[in-house]
C-alpha cells in the first residue's frame, strides 16, 4: 500500500504495479491531465510535479518516478497550485502577466519548477529551470515571470505542506494524516483508487538491515533508488524487472556525515543532497554536480544509484575515484570496502555479489586540491563525453601525488595509471606536463560514438591536464568560474 496526499488530499493506493509511474496514474487514474508528457525519459520537464518530505519541497520528473516512491509524501500538481479559495498561484499569475505561457504544452511543467523554486527561495532561475525544455526559445519571459513572483509571498497551502514535514510528530507518515485540503478541488477524480488484482506487491524495506534481508532472500531482484536510469528500463524498454525493491524508506541510507577523518554520504543520498556539501569541501566536485542532469533529475538521483549502474559515463565516479573514495558493500550482515576503482571491472561488470548492495561511499578529509571538467555538447542536461578529474599533489614545486580519473574513456569509470606515473616525483611545469601528455594513449583507447569520436577524447584528456596546471598557476579562468 502507498499512501501521500495528492493536492492537500490524503489518497491510498493497493494494487497498482510497482513500476506504475506517478505521471501514467495522475493522467489515467485521477484525470488530472495538466501534467504533460513529452519525453517520458526525464529530459524535457514537462511533467514537473511538487514533492514534499522531511527534505522540503522538490521538483521531480513524474515520467520516471514510481508510485512507491511517494509513500508518506505531498504530492502536488499543476491543478493544485490555486489557493483553495481559486487565487492563482503567484508564478501564474506572474506567467500571465509576462506573457510566459506560449505552446502550453511545456508551461504547467515551468510552472510547478518555478512554484518549487518559489517555496524554497531560490533565485537562481537558469539553474531551476535548466530541466525545463522550451522548443520554442521562449526563455525570456518565462525568466521575468520567475523574477516578479519572487517578490511575492509563498501561499499559505504551499507553506503549510512544507511546514507539517519539518514537524517530527508528522514527518514519519506526514502527508497521509492530512485529510482534504479545505475546499480544494481533486479535479475530476475519483475517490482514492485501486489498481490491477494481480499486481505484484514490492518490497519497501524500511532500514538498510530490512534491505539486506530481503536482497539476501532475492538475489536476482532489481533495486530501485532514484529510478532516473531504472525509470526508462521501463518506459523505454518496457522492461520485466521480476521482483523489486525500493529503497526509499531506508533512512539510514541518506545521511551524509562529516567527521574529522571521512566524509561518509550514504547510497542513498541524492545529488541534491551532495552538493552543499561539496560546496564546502570540494567547490569543483559542486560544480560538476550542478552540470549533470538538471535540478529534477539531481533531485531523484542517488550516489549509489550513479556507482552501481557501473556507467563508464556517470559523472560523480571520476570524481570520487580522484579523491581516493572507499566504497562500502554489504551482503546480509556481511560488509566489506574497497578502492572505488576496484568496483569498475569491465564494461558492464561490477565487484559485486548477487544480493550485495552499495552501502555508503567514503571520502578520507583532505585539504582540497581537486579539479573536475565535464566535456559535453551542452551545458545543462547533457551525458558527458568526457569526464576528467584531477588530484595533484605539489609539494615544492614537485608532484608528490597524482590521482587522475576519467568518464567517458573507456568501457569503465578509469585512473589514468601512466599518466599519474609520468608526473609525480616530477616538477608541476608545462614541460614535465607535455611530456607526460603520450602517457594518455597507454592509458586509454577511447571509442568513438555519437557523442565524440576517440580522437577528440584523447586530445580533449591531454588539454584537460594542460588546463588543470594553468589553472593551478593562475593563468586560465577556472572552471568555477565559467557559465553557459
Ligand atoms: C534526464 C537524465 C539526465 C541524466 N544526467 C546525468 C548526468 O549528467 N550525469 C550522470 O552521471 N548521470 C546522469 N543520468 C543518469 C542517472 O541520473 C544516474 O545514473 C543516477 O545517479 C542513477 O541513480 P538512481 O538513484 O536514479 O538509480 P536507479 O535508477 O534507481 O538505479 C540505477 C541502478 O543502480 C542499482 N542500484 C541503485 N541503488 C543501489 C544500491 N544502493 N546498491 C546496489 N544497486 C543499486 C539499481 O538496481 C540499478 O541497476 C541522467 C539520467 C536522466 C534520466
Ligand atoms: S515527460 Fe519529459 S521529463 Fe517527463
Ligand atoms: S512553451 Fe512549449 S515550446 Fe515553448
Amino acid at each position: 500500500m502507498v499512501e501521500f496526499t495528492l493536492n492537500g488530499e490524503s489518497v491510498r493506493i493497493e494494487g497498482e504495479p510497482p513500476t506504475r509511474t506517478l505521471l501514467d496514474w495522475l493522467r489515467e487514474a485521477r484525470g488530472l491531465t495538466g501534467t504533460k508528457e513529452g519525453c517520458n525519459e526525464g529530459d524535457c520537464g514537462a511533467c514537473t510535479v511538487m514533492v514534499t518530505d522531511r527534505t522540503g519541497a522538490r521538483a521531480l520528473n513524474a515520467c520516471i518516478l514510481f508510485l512507491p516512491q511517494l509513500d508518506g509524501k505531498a504530492v502536488r500538481t499543476v491543478e493544485g497550485l490555486t489557493s483553495p479559495d481559486g487565487a492563482l498561484h503567484p508564478v501564474q499569475q506572474a506567467m500571465i502577466e509576462h506573457h510566459g505561457a506560449q505552446c502550453g504544452f511545456c508551461t504547467p511543467g515551468f510552472v510547478m519548477s518555478m512554484a518549487v523554486a518559489h517555496a524554497n527561495g531560490a533565485r537562481d532561475h537558469d539553474t531551476q529551470l535548466a530541466g525545463n525544455l522550451c522548443r520554442c526559445t521562449g526563455y525570456a519571459p518565462i525568466a521575468r515571470a520567475a523574477d516578479a513572483a519572487a517578490l511575492m509571498p509563498v501561499p499559505t497551502h504551499i507553506a503549510a505542506e512544507c511546514a507539517r514535514f519539518r514537524a517530527p510528530d508528522l514527518a514519519s507518515r506526514g502527508a497521509a494524516a492530512t485529510g482534504t485540503e479545505g475546499g480544494h478541488p481533486a479535479a475530476g477524480a475519483p475517490a482514492a483508487t485501486g489498481g490491477a488484482a494481480d499486481a505484484a506487491a514490492p518490497a519497501c524495506p524500511g532500514s538498510a538491515d530490512a534491505l539486506a534481508d530481503w536482497y539476501l532472500a532475492n538475489p536476482g531482484g532489481t533495486l530501485i533508488a532514484g529510478a532516473t536510469d531504472v525509470g526508462l528500463w521501463v518506459t523505454k524498454q518496457f522492461r520485466d524487472l521480476g521482483p523489486v525493491a525500493f529503497l526509499n524508506g531506508c533512512e539510514d541510507l541518506r545521511g551524509i556525515t562529516v567527521s574529522d577523518d571521512t566524509i561518509r554520504i550514504g547510497a542513498m543520498a541524492t545529488l541534491s543532497d551532495l552538493l552543499p556539501v561539496m560546496e564546502a569541501h570540494h567547490p569543483s566536485f559542486a560544480a560538476l554536480i550542478r552540470r549533470y542532469g538538471s535540478v529534477q533529475v539531481r533531485n531523484a538521483a542517488t550516489i549509489g544509484g550513479n556507482i552501481a549502474n557501473g556507467s563508464p559515463i556517470g559523472d560523480s565516479p571520476p570524481a570520487l575515484i580522484a579523491l581516493g573514495a572507499t566504497l562500502h558493500l554489504r551482503r546480509g550482515g556481511v560488509r566489506r570496502a574497497l578502492p572505488l576503482e576496484e568496483f569498475f571491472l569491465d564494461y558492464g561488470k561490477q565487484d559485486r555479489a548477487p544480493g550485495e548492495f552499495v552501502e555508503a561511499v567514503t571520502i578520507p578529509r583532505q585539504p582540497d586540491r581537486l579539479r573536475c571538467y565535464k566535456i559535453s555538447k551542452r551545458f545543462d542536461q547533457d551525458i558527458s563525453a568526457l569526464c576528467g578529474c584531477f588530484r595533484i599533489t605539489v609539494d615544492d614545486g614537485i608532484v608528490t601525488d597524482a590521482r587522475i580519473a576519467f568518464g567517458g574513456m573507456a568501457g569503465i569509470p578509469k585512473r589514468a595509471a601512466a599518466v599519474e606515473a609520468a608526473l609525480t616525483g616530477r616538477p608541476w611545469t608545462d614541460a614535465k606536463v607535455e611530456a607526460a601528455l603520450p602517457a594518455f594513449a597507454k592509458d586509454f583507447q577511447p571509442l568513438s560514438d555519437m557523442r565524440a569520436s576517440a580522437a577528440y577524447r584523447l586530445e580533449s584528456a591531454r588539454n584537460l591536464l594542460r588546463r588543470c596546471l594553468a589553472e593551478d598557476r593562475g593563468t586560465a579562468v577556472s572552471a568555477l568560474e565559467v557559465t553557459p
